[in-house]
């Protein structure tokens, strides 16, 4: 079994040398990202893995095909970056990764903490010696509404982990979970909105969900809502949540992930002009907090991640399928 993984961090070697062996797969690296025009070097491998920042798109898989590779699959949990109806179409097996949550619940709550005890204009002033107190007044979780949209796997850890602050917890979910009732009051979107002191994503982006939190949605929430999203840029309208801090609608914004992030997060860009003025605009403001998508990076994650990718390919030709296959 000859797999070839693409995007490959140092700190991932490790693993990939420990699962190949496990489970006698034949497996190269490469740092890059796999792009259409490397396809064609890929004869004789069965099955790629990527992360991220590779997108599989129509002419990628096109000549994957060609190539004679069956099996893609991404580390990652969310596979916004793939075409599962196209990869079906020409019979392309998929599957994603289902490293554990609590990564990613935990950064979630730090960014939470980090927005409401202003950290990074705190971290500032540390810098140049300067320890005044005035306008670094928080807020304490406790005494807040906490609104989690999104029950899965990851907004259920984040539910868990906000047990023990004490704060109102309200959820929305198109499936509610039944275990979960008596730990949060499930609501429809709109309260959630309109009654929350922080909204917290934890949404998959579909189509369906892109910009969900616009103007409208804005319009609703709490004068001073705090919004933190570890999970996709693109669920939010970012000109709607730059006028929503220009206007002091928003008290504070925590974001791991951000739209067209694509090209920028995990590459170093210190000598670059970055073209996203979206971007550089609204991290000037002391309550916007942006992260460089690093929720999910922690050490566990990283072994449960390059397992899911080695061994996701193995089951689904060995045995025919895996857990996380994706299907359109
Ligand atoms: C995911 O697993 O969905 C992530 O956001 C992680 C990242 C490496 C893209």
């Amino acid at each position: 079994m000859k797999i070839k993984m693409y995007e490959v961090r140092e700190d991932e070697k490790k693993a990939i040398e420990r699962v190949a062996e496990e489970l006698g797969a034949d497996v190269s690296i490469s740092s890059n990202i796999l792009t259409p025009q490397e396809a064609e070097s890929l004869r004789g491998i069965d099955g790629v893995s990527i992360l991220g920042r590779t997108t599989v798109n129509k002419e990628l898989l096109d000549g994957l095909k060609k190539a004679g590779v069956g099996y893609v699959s991404t580390r990652t949990v969310g596979y916004n970056h793939m075409d599962v109806a196209y990869a079906a179409e020409v019979g392309i097996r998929l599957c994603n990764a289902n490293y554990p949550p609590y990564g990613v619940a935990e950064f979630t709550i730090m960014l939470m903490l980090l927005a409401l005890r202003k950290y990074k204009p705190a971290m500032w002033r540390q810098g140049v010696n300067d320890y005044s107190l005035s306008g670094l007044q928080g807020r304490e979780i406790r005494n807040m509404t906490v609104g989690v949209m999104g029950t899965g796997k990851i907004g259920r850890a984040v539910i868990k982990d906000l047990g023990g602050f004490g704060c109102r917890i309200l959820a929305y979910d198109p499936y509610p979970a039944e275990d979960l009732k008596n730990t949060v009051e499930y609501v429809d979107g709109d309260t959630l909105l309109r009654t929350s002191d922080i909204i917290t994503l934890h949404i998959p982006l579909m189509e369906s969900t892109r910009h969900m939190i616009n103007r409208e949605a804005i319009a609703k929430m709490k004068t001073g809502v705090v919004i933190i999203n570890a999970s996709r840029g693109e669920l939010t309208d970012i000109e709607a949540l730059t006028e929503g801090i220009e206007t002091e609608k928003i008290g504070a914004l925590a974001m791991d992930v951000f739209e067209d992030e694509n090209g920028i997060y995990h590459e170093s860009r210190i000598n670059d002009i970055i073209r996203n003025r979206k971007m550089a605009y609204i991290r000037q403001f002391p309550n916007v907090v942006l992260t460089q998508h690093m929720a999910f990076y922690t050490d566990a994650n990283t072994d449960s991640m390059v397992e899911c990718g080695i061994r996701g390919i193995v089951e689904m030709k060995e045995k025919g399928s895996c857990a996380s296959e994706l299907h359109p």
